[in-house]
């Protein structure tokens, strides 16, 4: 049988273009003992795909090697099996890649119940909630009554950031790109303020929304927020940063705030990423099912349709077109 996979055969320059990717047509392999067929179902999109195109050696992750089927994970279904821990029809959550179909040996695959949507996978239960419960809670160590702001709130991360910290007590800011954006933090998510980052008075509009300081911050994106923030910081405040995507597209990255604010306010800023956390993803996950269960952490999902959609849909992360968690479904 033949599939669709997308190869990286190009670095990008700054922007992600369709040149990098090169679409090819495979058979399916005949499988060996000890493996699985998977049929990807939904497969999600990230910022960070856009470190692992790069030539970066010295991140977190190697890249993606130029000729490689892109990474990225998503959901499957377990459509031929040789291996014992795997029965057709199971499906799975995982890296599998820019693909219609991937062969796999069962290594760090997550077996789903079967009443749990893809998109609940994608939205909460896999990076996204992952991130926010592991850099919120694990490092940021919410306290009820502290104020917490985060960035790029109505993100797939910083939404489930806002509502894990409301769930917990907390006072909870957004800020966000758009007027929408921000309406369905306060209105949808229970969100205490949140703040259109494009708006002209950004500083007075974070200063009124955080009358008592920020005690937390959850830091998505950098720009002109981190800076309003940092200044706004309590003492013994604490910045957990996840992530800086206004500086993924550009070789001139922001200055950063003066490291005087640290020592006058005795702050703590720790950065963090997932891979370094894997082995806790099975406890992260049942404590986001009890969130969601309870109906406390709501999502959406922003579905593109068909694997060669990726090529052109992952720069809607960049241009903040994406409303919800970005996927594709196949
Ligand atoms: N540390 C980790 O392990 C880890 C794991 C997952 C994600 N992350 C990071 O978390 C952040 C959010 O990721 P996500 O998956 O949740 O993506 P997302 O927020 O669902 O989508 C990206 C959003 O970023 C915003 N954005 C784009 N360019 C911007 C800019 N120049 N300034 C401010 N905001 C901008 C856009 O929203 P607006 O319309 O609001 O501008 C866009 O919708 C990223 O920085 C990502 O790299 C880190």
């Amino acid at each position: 049988m033949q599939y669709k996979a997308i190869k990286l055969v190009k670095r990008p320059a700054l922007k992600i273009t369709p040149d990098v990717f090169e679409t090819v047509t495979l058979e399916t392999p005949e499988l060996e003992e000890g493996q699985i067929l998977l049929k990807q179902t939904h497969m999600s999109l990230d910022p960070a795909m856009r470190g692992w195109m790069s030539a970066d050696r010295d991140s977190y992750i190697p890249p993606v090697e130029l000729g490689d089927v892109m990474r990225s994970s998503g959901v499957a279904t377990v459509v031929e099996s040789k291996n014992d821990h795997f029965a057709e029809g199971d499906r799975v959550a995982g890296l599998i890649g820019w693909t219609e179909y991937a062969v796999s040996d069962g290594t760090r695959l997550n077996k789903l119940p079967p009443d749990l949507s893809p998109e609940a996978v994608l939205c909460v239960l896999a990076l996204p909630g992952l991130t926010a419960y592991q850099g919120l809670m694990k490092i940021g160590k919410p306290k009820a009554g502290e104020t917490l702001v985060v960035s790029g709130a109505a993100g797939s991360v910083g939404s489930m950031v806002g509502q894990l910290g409301k769930a917990e007590g907390l006072r909870v800011v957004g800020t966000a790109g758009s007027d929408e954006k921000c309406q369905w933090l306060t209105d949808e998510l229970g969100f205490d303020a949140a703040i259109n980052y494009k708006s002209d008075d950004l500083a007075k509009g974070i200063a009124d929304a955080t009358p008592d300081g920020v005690d937390l911050y959850f830091e998505n994106t950098g720009g002109p927020v981190q800076h309003i923030v940092f200044q706004r910081m309590n003492a013994h405040g604490r910045i957990v940063v996840c992530g800086m995507i206004a500086d993924y597209n550009t070789d001139k990255p922001s200055p950063g705030p003066n490291w005087l604010n640290i020592v006058r306010k005795r702050l703590t800023i720790t950065g963090f990423t997932m891979p370094d956390h894997w082995d806790d993803v099975p406890d992260m996950m049942q404590k986001l099912a009890v969130y969601l269960a309870q109906g406390k952490l709501k999502y959406r999902a922003h579905k593109l349709q068909g694997l060669e959609s990726a090529i052109e849909g992952i720069n809607l992360l960049f241009t903040g077109g994406n409303l919800g968690k970005l996927m594709v479904e196949l």
